[in-house]
């Protein structure tokens, strides 16, 4: 791939010229011009932002699969056997607890092989976590799925098992309804087979799975599906891994739990490209805008795209229009929506799992307001199959894993990227950020409620973002609600839209921003 390594050689230039001018400017010119170059430097992070790798312990490195941030703000990052045989058949599974505020590490007990399941937050915060690894693929023998299903809750900081799934489920998509309730799509089952329609229900009532033999549609693995403002589903053809070969399952559309109809959605360009692609619901969610991101061929394909495509889900007849091109045909993309309601996409690569060294290294800020990306910082640490990136309460965007093959005969994996590298969006680096000081930590939907702040003049929007939780660069759950903001005396008052399809249940940050579009700090807020 001449292109990837092109790039990294320009980035390689363009730091050996920094380097080059900084030597110039503070050694040759007098101490005044330092102060020149800093201010250059600044005003140069307040453009492209900052990205910094994390200190990891060694004993606290795992191989991260799963991420979700929960709303103690702590990252909760799964690696169960961690794509390792060796650690399966030892009975070796692995969780590690971060908390990004103390920069604190902690390893969990972890009482199955969760690698590869789905997971979803529930209502009360606790992260529900199905399926997972039961067998190894073996040759030619696919890997089979555990039915097994555990609530990891971030106050005790443990998993609870609670009731098996109907089937077993590897690559699953656990996506949150507007009740509360939580459907477990697709997934290979305990004995390797692709489910052909299968779905079962998460009541959190009973803590028990329902199956729903009525909600008979086959999807490939790790679905993305999008619970829209009508409570329908969204499937934007967006899977990674695993499914039929013959095209089966990968037309979009709007998908109908309350009579199986599914109304397909026409116009995406590259169609046959849409595994390991990327989607995510624009901010702000009310605009019903999803966003379908780069992706690639079936399987091992060397094929790629660098196609963005955005379907208006309000429209009467919906329909798919071109987005701006990412800057190279791109799989494993991560996309993360911001506080500015714009939207980080960072790391993937041309071709499958990063063969061929072919890691792009490439971030940009898309602004679906004008439609078009702009420049970010790159990333050092390259990523692709196997890797996660999601927003920090405080702005920041963690992004995590990654699992190549190999160098050497390009089919095995090489090693797991365990480092963690962190980015600073331009929004940190312009001053002073608004600030809320007191409020509720209950909101309700379609009501309002008040926080205090010093300065309710300098606050031009609020929002409500829905943490993520991501694998396999698949992230159904994150999402940002524009709330309406009345500014009073020394406080402002929030509006929560009513529609449960739009705000489900559970916790979200609240973030506002100012006139720069700087962000606040997050406070977590439950709606019920
Ligand atoms: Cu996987």
């Amino acid at each position: 791939m001449g292109s990837p390594s092109g790039s990294r050689r320009r980035n390689l230039i363009m730091i050996l010229a920094g380097l080059i001018i900084f030597n110039v400017m503070s050694c040759t010119r007098p101490a005044g011009t330092l102060a020149t170059f800093q201010s250059a430097r600044s005003d140069e992070l307040s453009i492209s932002g900052q990205w910094n790798i994390i200190d990891v312990p060694p004993r606290s490195r795992v191989n991260a699969i799963h991420a979700a941030l929960l709303p103690t703000g702590k990252v909760l990052i799964i690696a169960g056997s961690g794509n390792s045989p060796e650690n399966f058949d030892a009975g070796s599974f692995t969780t590690l607890l971060w908390d990004p505020q103390t920069g604190q590490f902690s390893l969990i007990p972890t009482p199955d092989d969760m690698f590869c399941a789905g997971h979803t937050l529930l209502p009360d915060g606790k992260l529900l976590v199905a399926g997972g690894t039961q067998r190894y693929q073996k040759g030619t023998q696919p890997a089979h799925g555990a039915s097994y299903s555990y609530e990891f809750d971030p106050q005790t900081q443990r998993y609870e098992r609670v009731a098996d799934m109907h089937h077993g489920r590897w690559y699953p998509t656990l996506v949150g309804l507007a009740d509360g309730n939580a459907l477990a799509v697709s997934g290979l089952d305990e004995s390797g087979q692709p489910l052909d329609g299968h779905h079962e229900l998460f009541r959190r009532d009973i803590s028990q799975w329902i199956e729903l033999p009525a909600l008979n549609r086959y999807f490939p693995t790790y679905p993305a599906l999008f619970l829209t403002a009508d409570g329908r589903l969204f499937y934007s053809a967006s899977t990674a891994g695993y499914g039929h070969s013959d095209g089966a399952g990968r037309r979009p559309g709007l998908w109908n739990l309350a009579d199986n109809s599914f109304t397909p959605v026409d116009g995406l360009r590259d169609p046959n490209l849409t595994e390991t692609s990327t989607s995510v619901l624009l901010p702000p969610a009310q605009d019903q805008r999803v966003m379908v991101l780069g992706g690639g061929g079936i399987d091992d394909s060397a094929e790629s795209t660098a196609r963005t495509d955005i379907v208006d889900l309000r429209s009467p007849h919906p329909h798919f229009t071109p987005g701006a091109d990412l800057a190279e045909p791109t799989r494993y993309l991560s996309a993360v929506i911001l506080p500015d309601d714009t939207v980080l996409t960072t790391g993937g690569s041309r071709d499958y799992r990063g063969r061929g060294d072919s890691n792009n290294h490439i971030a940009r800020i898309y602004d679906p307001a004008t439609n078009t990306f702009r420049a970010a910082a790159p990333p050092q640490v390259g990523r692709n199959y196997h890797s996660e990136a999601l927003l920090l309460p405080d702005g920041r965007v963690v992004t995590l894993g990654s699992e190549r093959l190999g160098d050497d005969d390009n089919s095995t994996p090489g090693a797991f990227e365990q480092r963690i590298e962190v980015y600073s969006p331009p929004y940190l680096y312009r001053g002073s950020r608004p600030v809320l000081t007191v409020g509720p930590t209950v909101v309700p939907r379609g009501g309002t409620a008040e926080f205090a702040t010093p300065d309710p003049d300098s606050i031009v929007t609020a929002k409500l973002m829905r943490p993520s939780a991501v694998t396999h660069t698949t992230d159904v759950q994150q999402r940002s609600i524009a709330l309406t903001v009345v500014r009073k005396d020394r406080a402002i008052s929030v509006r929560v839209p009513a529609e449960a399809g739009l705000v489900p249940p559970g916790w979200y940050m609240l973030f506002v921003t100012d006139r720069a579009g700087t962000p606040s700090v997050a406070r977590w807020v439950q709606v019920p």
